[in-house]
Parts: structure tokens; sequence; C-alpha cells
């Protein structure tokens, strides 16, 4: 029975019994082909199935990311700042975030959440938020509250993404020393995404041209961040930055405006 026998006869053999046993399993052998070829049929098509869900799923996916990054091109395009800079800081976020060593999934998140960084800029008025010259102290008040208007507009969602969002939203202005805005929160105190956020969104402003600015030169930008090591910015951060800071030129090669 081991090596596959399902029956026997026993002697005396009788013609008669042999015939009815054969039949017997052809009957059978007909009835576990007929289930196989069912099964099979039926594998093909939950697979079918399954690839259908699955495009289904991707294509929202795609729908989302991409509804995020124009809601956040368009709040930006006011700011007479390119799409790149959104993308630029997309890219550096999650490069950032994977050589901290956070999860991959994580990473992902921070990818979409970065992008919505400056959206409460929105609610700026154009007198101050396109203003040539500086800011007065006024001005300045009104500019920084772009951060409680973003977290605002993010606010209470039962999304891990949006609710990553508001944080970034809120705290990417904080400082490391406690001296930023809007909270005046300290070291750690400041969500990690934040500081990462906060430290290349400096990085891109000061290698960017803008109206009413020249790009600095990418050894000076690298010295500022330097010399803002546990003043503005997370210190073990900025040296895991500076350290991958070649692969962070060639995302500003790749993404220049
Ligand atoms: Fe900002
Ligand atoms: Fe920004």
């Amino acid at each position: 029975m081991a090596i596959g026998a399902v029956d026997y006869i026993t002697k005396p053999i009788s013609s008669l019994e042999v015939r009815a046993r054969i039949r017997t399993h052809l009957r059978l052998k007909a009835a576990e082909d007929a289930l196989r070829e069912q099964n099979h049929l039926l594998e093909i098509k939950v697979a079918q199935r399954t690839k259908k869900i699955q495009e289904k799923q991707n294509e929202i996916n795609g729908v989302q990311h991409e509804a995020i990054l124009r809601l956040c091109l368009a709040s930006e395009l006011r700011d007479k700042e390119t799409g790149m800079h959104i993308r630029r800081i997309q890219e550096y976020s999650a490069l950032l975030g994977r050589k901290c060593s956070l999860p991959e999934d994580h990473v992902e998140l921070l990818y979409l959440a970065s992008a919505m960084h400056d959206l409460g800029k929105i609610g700026i008025p154009d007198s101050i938020l396109l203003k040539p010259g500086k800011l007065d102290a006024e001005e300045w008040i009104i500019m920084k509250s772009h951060t409680v208007i973003g977290a605002q507009s993010l606010a209470n969602s039962r999304f891990r993404l949006i609710q990553l969002a508001e944080s970034i939203a809120r705290s990417h202005h904080e400082r490391w020393d406690g001296n930023g805005y809007p909270d005046g929160l300290k070291g750690v105190e400041i969500p990690m995404e934040a500081r990462i956020v906060s430290i290349v969104d400096s990085f891109d402003a000061m290698l960017s041209q803008r109206p009413y600015k020249k790009a600095m030169p990418f050894d000076e930008v690298l010295e500022i961040i330097r010399s803002e090591r546990a003043l503005a910015f997370d210190p073990a951060i900025v040296d895991i930055f500076l350290a991958n800071i070649a692969e962070f030129q060639s995302v500003a090669t790749a993404l220049s405006d």
C-alpha cells in the first residue's frame, strides 16, 4: 500500500469480480481527474481575481499618492517655489529615514507625509508669502503660523499617514536647542520625522536659488549644517546625513530645478 496500491484481490480469481473492481477503479480515477481539473480551473480563477484586486489597489494607492503630491504642489506654487522642492524633500526625507534605520513601511509614510510639511502656507496672505524683502516682526509671526495652520488642516485623522503629516507640518521648524517654533520643543521631544525634515528642508532651501536670494555653494551649506549640529539640528541625524552626503548630492543633481 505504501508504494501506491489502493486495492488487491485474493485468489482464486473470479473474472466477474476483477471486472467489477476494475470498473470501480476506473470510475474513481475519472472522478479524481475531474476534481483535479476543477481545482486547477478554480486556482486560475482565484489568481485572476487576485490580480484584478491588486491592480485596483495599486491604482487607488497611485491616485492617493498623486492627489497628495498635487495638493502640495498647488500650495507650493503660490510660494514661487518649483514643484521640484517637494519632490526633493520627499526623496531626501526617505533617504535620511532609511539611513536612520526606520523600517521600510515607515520610510514610505515619511516619503508621502514630508510632502505636506509646508501645507499651511496656503493660509498665509500673498502680501507676506510673496514679499520680496525681509519680513517685519508682525509679518514674521504670521509667516511662522504656517506650521500651526498646516497641523490644523491635517488634525484628527485616523490614518497614520495623515497623523505623521500633521506632526511634521507642526514641528519641522522646531530646533534641537529648544529655540524653534511653534512649541519650543527641545531635543527628542521633537518628533524624529520632523527632525529629519528640518535638516533636509534647510539643506534644500540653502542650495536653492529664490527670487530674493542666490543659491549657496555646496561646501558652505554643509559647513552651516555642521555648525548647527546640536543647535538647530539633532546631532546624531546630522552625523548620519553628513556621512551619506554623496547620496543626497546625487538626489539634488537628479532633481534640480
Ligand atoms: Fe516650513
Ligand atoms: Fe519647504
